[in-house]
C-alpha cells in the first residue's frame, strides 16, 4: 500500500502528540494543522537576530485573532536588548532562555489605551472597572500570542511561553515602563532553535479526557493510559520515570509551588486595576 507523504507525516504526529496511544485518523490534514500539532517548547536556540520583518508578520498574526467585541485590550513588547533580557531573566526565574533567545516578547493585558481614548474624550469608563474586562484582556493576549506562536513555528521559528513574568510583576511592569492598567501576562521566546539541542513533543492527554460529548464525564480510565504512556516514554529517553501525575500535583500542591504568584490580587491592584 503506498502511503504518501502527508499521511505518513500526520501519523507521526499524531502518534508523538499522544504518546502512541490511540488517536485520531488524520483524514484532515493541511500545513496549517502539521505546523500546530508539531509544536514543541523550544528553550535552546541560535544566536542569529529574528529580522523585523518576521517580527511585524508574527505580529500581523497576532493581531489577526478574534478580539472580545473587537476592543483589543493587549499590546506586546518586543525586547531584543541583551541586559534588558538579563534583567527580565533574573525577575522571571533567572531562566537561561530569555537571555538566549534573540527576541523576548512580553504579552500584556492592556486597559491603558482604551482607557485613554475615553479618558480623552471624557467618556464614562465604569465598565472598565470590572473583573470582566480584566479577563478581557487577559483572554485577548492569550488569543493573540498563541496565532503569533503558530505564526512564528510556521517560518520555522521555535517559542516557549514564560509564565514566569508573573513572578514579580510589578519589578516586570516597571522595567517596561508599563501605565497603570496593563498587566504583564506571559512572556514569549523565540527564536531559531539550535539543531544540537532539539527539543521534543510533549504527549498529551488522550482525547477522552478532555472532549466530553453533550455533557461533562471524567474519564479517570483516560487518565491512567496516558500516565502509563508518559512513563514509558520518560524510561525510553533514559530519564526517572516520574510520570505526569506527580508533576501535575507538585505544581499545585502548595503556595510556595506558585513561585510568588499566589500574591496575585495584591499585584493585579499595585498595577491599578480596581477589581469590581
Ligand atoms: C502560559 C504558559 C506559561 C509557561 N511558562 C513557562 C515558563 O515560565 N518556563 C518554561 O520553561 N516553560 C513555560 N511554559 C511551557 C510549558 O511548560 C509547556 O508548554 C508544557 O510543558 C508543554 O510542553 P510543550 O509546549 O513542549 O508541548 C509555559 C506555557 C504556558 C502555556
Amino acid at each position: 500500500m503506498l502511503v504518501s507523504l502527508a499521511t505518513f507525516i500526520a501519523d507521526a504526529l499524531l502518534g508523538s502528540r499522544y504518546g502512541g496511544a490511540e488517536h485520531p485518523a488524520p483524514e484532515s490534514w493541511n500545513a496549517v494543522l502539521e505546523t500546530m500539532l508539531g509544536h514543541r517548547s523550544v528553550r535552546n536556540f541560535r544566536p542569529e537576530p529574528v529580522p523585523d520583518s518576521v517580527l511585524a508578520m508574527v505580529v500581523a498574526a497576532a493581531q489577526s485573532a478574534s478580539t472580545s467585541s473587537n476592543l483589543q485590550c493587549w499590546s506586546v513588547i518586543a525586547v531584543r536588548d541583551d541586559e534588558r533580557k538579563a534583567r527580565l531573566s533574573q525577575l522571571a526565574g533567572n531562566q537561561r532562555s530569555i537571555r538566549e533567545a534573540p527576541i523576548f516578547l512580553v504579552w500584556l493585558a492592556d486597559l491603558a489605551r482604551n482607557e485613554a481614548i475615553g479618558r480623552a474624550q471624557d467618556a464614562s469608563l465604569e465598565g472598565l472597572h470590572y473583573l470582566e474586562t480584566l479577563f478581557v484582556g487577559i483572554i485577548d493576549a492569550a488569543l493573540a500570542a498563541q496565532n503569533a506562536a503558530v505564526a512564528a513555528e510556521s517560518l520555522g521559528l521555535g517559542m516557549c511561553y514564560i509564565g514566569a513574568v508573573r513572578n514579580h510583576p510589578e519589578a516586570i511592569a516597571a522595567e517596561l515602563g508599563l501605565p497603570p492598567r496593563v498587566l504583564p501576562v506571559f512572556g514569549m521566546c523565540i527564536g531559531r532553535p539550535d539543531p544540537a539541542k532539539p527539543a521534543e513533543i510533549k504527549p498529551r492527554l488522550p482525547q477522552p479526557a478532555v472532549l466530553h460529548l453533550e455533557t461533562y464525564a471524567a474519564q479517570p480510565q483516560a487518565i491512567e493510559t496516558y500516565e502509563a504512556a508518559v512513563k514509558r516514554i520518560q524510561q525510553s529517553e533514559g530519564q526517572e520515570a516520574a510520570g505526569w501525575i506527580r508533576r501535575m500535583l507538585n505544581r499545585l500542591a502548595s503556595k510556595e509551588s506558585l513561585n510568588g504568584r499566589d500574591r496575585m490580587r495584591e499585584a493585579i491592584a499595585n498595577l491599578g486595576f480596581e477589581i469590581r
